[in-house]
């Protein structure tokens, strides 16, 4: 395997636009979809996990690049953070039908190359969207307790231990969820301040030591 971060990840794409063991590869190739690896930069500090592309995505192959895609550049902007300055990618690398909920067998089979990409980016933060990236991930670090819920744990910082060290889990609400509700889209805002504590204020893109 190559030891160039973007060698890597071009690695991880080629394996994916040749995923054809995936129950999602026939619907992307009927639909001329592309599979939605990843987007921004190689050495962020910070990584947001979404959930599955969506149409749009799908379309693009970028992640967040709908409707969901400006409330999550609303939020960076709030924090003086922009695309550029962190990675964001999905546990599912192509999309569901009718946007359907991740199925069991479709996360244990993208979920290696989300993995791969944890190893390779190594963020200091990772910044889960929605509920199923945050069991995923806190299942991942040992870190998930039984019935815990994203109401009750988001906008909290849970330390985790990963293979390269110290790493900061925020669970977060999807911003799909602040599209149509305007009490969820106060909650991501004020969830995001809590992020903006480890930003630093001279580099951007880079977090204080946690
Ligand atoms: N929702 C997600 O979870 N991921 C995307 O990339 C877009 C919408």
């Amino acid at each position: 395997m190559s030891s160039d971060r973007t060698e890597q990840l071009r690695e991880i794409k080629d394996a994916l636009v040749n995923l054809k063991e995936s129950p999602l590869y026939e619907y992307r190739r009927r639909n001329n979809y592309y599979p939605v690896i990843g987007q921004g930069d190689h050495y962020a500090d910070i990584m947001f996990i979404g959930e599955a592309p969506g149409k749009n995505e799908a379309e693009q192959g970028r992640p967040f690049c709908g409707a969901s895609g400006r409330v999550l550049d609303e939020l960076l902007e709030s924090i003086a953070l922009k695309r550029e300055d962190v990675y964001v990618t999905n546990i599912l690398k192509d999309r569901p039908p009718d946007n359907r909920d991740p199925l069991k067998n479709e996360i244990d089979l993208y979920a290696p190359f989300l993995e791969r990409q944890i190893g390779i980016i190594q963020p200091k933060v990772i910044a889960t969207l929605g509920r199923f990236s945050m069991e995923f991930i806190l299942r991942r670090f040992g870190a998930f307790q039984a019935g815990q819920k994203i109401s009750q744990i988001h906008g909290t910082v849970i330390n985790a231990r990963t293979d390269y060290g110290r790493a900061a889990v925020l669970p977060l609400y999807h911003p799909a969820a602040a599209l149509y509700n305007a009490n969820q889209r106060e909650t991501l805002e004020a969830d995001f301040q809590v992020l903006k504590q480890f930003v630093s204020k001279d580099e951007p893109g880079t977090m204080k030591l946690l």
